[in-house]
C-alpha cells in the first residue's frame, strides 16, 4: 500500500492516482475546520470519507454525528438538526434538542444535503454564517462548535439552476470541495478493492479460502459499476455465497442482465379501443417518467418528488402501482448491467 494511503484508516482501499489524489486532499481538510463538501456517484465511498476527515482531524474525540436529509420527512429536518421548543408543534410535547447539540465539538455530517427542505436550508445558511441557530419555535439563538461536512449525489449546481437548491447555501458548503472518483475510473482499484473485500470474507469464515479466477477479474474489470464500491462489495459476497464448497468465486451464476430498458417510447396501439390504448400509453409513460426520476435522484424520494412538482406522498402511491422499488436506485444492489458470460 502506497504511503499515501498509509495515514487514513487502513479501511480506505485504493492506489489509483484519482483516488490519491482525493485521499491526499482528505488529509489536507482533515486539519482544518472548514466546511467540506462531498460529491461523488453512489457507493463511492462519501459517508467513509467524511468519517476519516473527522477521525484524523482535532475533533475526533467529540461525536461524529450523520444525519440522512433524504430520509427525514421535510417536515420535520429542521427540527432533527436544530431541535425545537416545547409546544413548537402539535407534537412537541417536551423541548428536544437538534442533532447539532448533540455533536458539540464535533462533526455533524448532512448527507444527501440535496434533499434539505428550502426552510432548512435557509437555517443552515444562518448556522454557516456565524455559528448561531434557533431551535423550532424557539426565541433565542443558541451557539455550536460544529465542523459541518455535507455530501450530495447529484450535482448541486444544476439543482441550483431549477430552483430546487439555494446558490448561496452551496457556496458556503462548498468551501472545501471533495470529488469522489468514480470506480470504474480508478483502474487497479477495482481488482484491489475485490480481494480486499474477499480477503474479510476469507478471514471470517473458517473453511477453504476463495480465491477470484483470471477470467472473473476480467469480468468485474470489464463492468462499468453504476453502484460504485457498494455494488462491488456486495457482488463479491454474492458470489461467495454462491460459490458455495467451490473455492473458485465465478459470476455466471449471479442471475444477472436482465434489467428493463427504461425510456422506450409507448407505442400506440390501434388494435385496441381508444380507452384502453390512452390507458396503456399512461401506465408506460408513468413508469418510464418514475424510473428516470428515481435513477436521477438515487432513489431520494423528497428530492425526487421536489423536481416533480409533486406530493411525496402521491409518488410513493405511483411507484408502488407500478412495482418501482425505489431502493434499487440507491446504488448497492444494482448489478443488472454485468455482462453475462457463456
Ligand atoms: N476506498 C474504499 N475502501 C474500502 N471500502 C470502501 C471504499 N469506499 C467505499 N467503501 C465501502 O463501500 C460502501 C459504500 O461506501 P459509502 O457508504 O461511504 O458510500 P456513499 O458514497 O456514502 O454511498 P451513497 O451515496 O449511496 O450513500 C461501504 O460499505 C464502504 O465501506
Ligand atoms: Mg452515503
Amino acid at each position: 500500500m502506497s504511503p499515501m494511503a498509509d495515514f487514513l484508516q487502513p479501511n480506505l482501499v485504493g492506489r489509483s492516482p484519482l483516488f490519491i489524489a482525493a485521499l491526499e486532499l482528505t488529509r489536507k481538510y482533515s486539519a482544518s475546520d472548514a466546511t467540506v463538501l462531498i460529491v461523488g456517484e453512489t457507493g463511492t465511498g462519501k459517508e467513509l470519507a467524511a468519517r476519516s476527515l473527522h477521525y484524523t482531524g482535532r475533533r475526533k474525540s467529540c461525536p461524529f454525528v450523520p444525519v440522512n436529509c433524504g430520509a427525514i420527512p421535510e417536515n420535520l429536518i429542521e427540527s432533527e438538526i436544530f431541535g425545537h421548543v416545547r409546544g413548537a408543534f402539535t407534537d412537541a410535547r417536551e423541548s428536544q434538542l437538534g442533532l447539532i447539540a448533540q455533536a458539540g465539538g464535533g462533526t455533524l455530517f448532512l448527507d444527501e444535503v440535496e434533499a434539505m427542505s428550502p426552510r432548512t436550508q435557509v437555517a443552515l445558511l444562518r448556522f454557516l454564517q456565524d455559528h448561531q441557530y434557533r431551535p423550532v419555535g424557539g426565541r433565542t439563538n443558541c451557539s455550536a462548535d460544529v465542523r459541518i461536512v455535507a455530501a450530495a449525489n447529484v450535482d448541486l449546481g444544476s439543482l441550483v439552476k431549477q430552483g430546487a437548491f439555494r446558490p448561496d447555501l452551496l457556496y458556503r458548503l462548498n468551501v472545501l470541495p471533495l470529488h469522489l472518483p468514480a470506480l470504474r475510473d480508478r483502474g487497479g482499484d477495482i481488482q484491489l478493492l475485490a480481494q480486499s473485500f474477499l480477503e474479510r470474507l476469507n478471514r471470517r469464515q473458517k473453511s477453504l479460502p476463495k480465491i477470484l479466477t483470471e477470467e472473473s477479474i476480467a469480468q468485474l474489470n470489464s463492468h462499468s459499476w453504476p453502484g460504485n464500491v457498494r455494488e462491488l462489495e456486495n457482488l463479491i459476497e454474492r458470489g461467495y455465497v454462491l460459490a458455495g464448497d467451490r473455492s473458485e468465486i465465478r459470476f455466471d451464476s449471479l442471475g444477472i442482465g436482465t434489467s428493463s430498458a427504461p425510456g422506450a417510447a409507448p407505442i400506440a396501439s390501434v388494435d385496441e379501443g381508444y380507452k384502453l390504448a390512452k390507458a396503456r400509453a399512461i401506465a408506460e409513460f408513468e413508469h418510464s417518467y418514475f424510473t428516470s426520476l428515481l435513477s436521477r435522484t438515487s432513489g431520494n424520494l423528497s428530492l425526487a418528488a421536489r423536481l416533480a412538482g409533486k406530493d411525496r406522498s402521491d409518488i410513493g402511491k405511483l411507484l408502488r402501482k407500478h412495482g418501482i422499488e425505489r431502493t434499487l436506485f440507491s446504488g448497492g444492489v444494482q448489478v443488472g448491467e454485468f455482462p453475462p458470460t457463456e
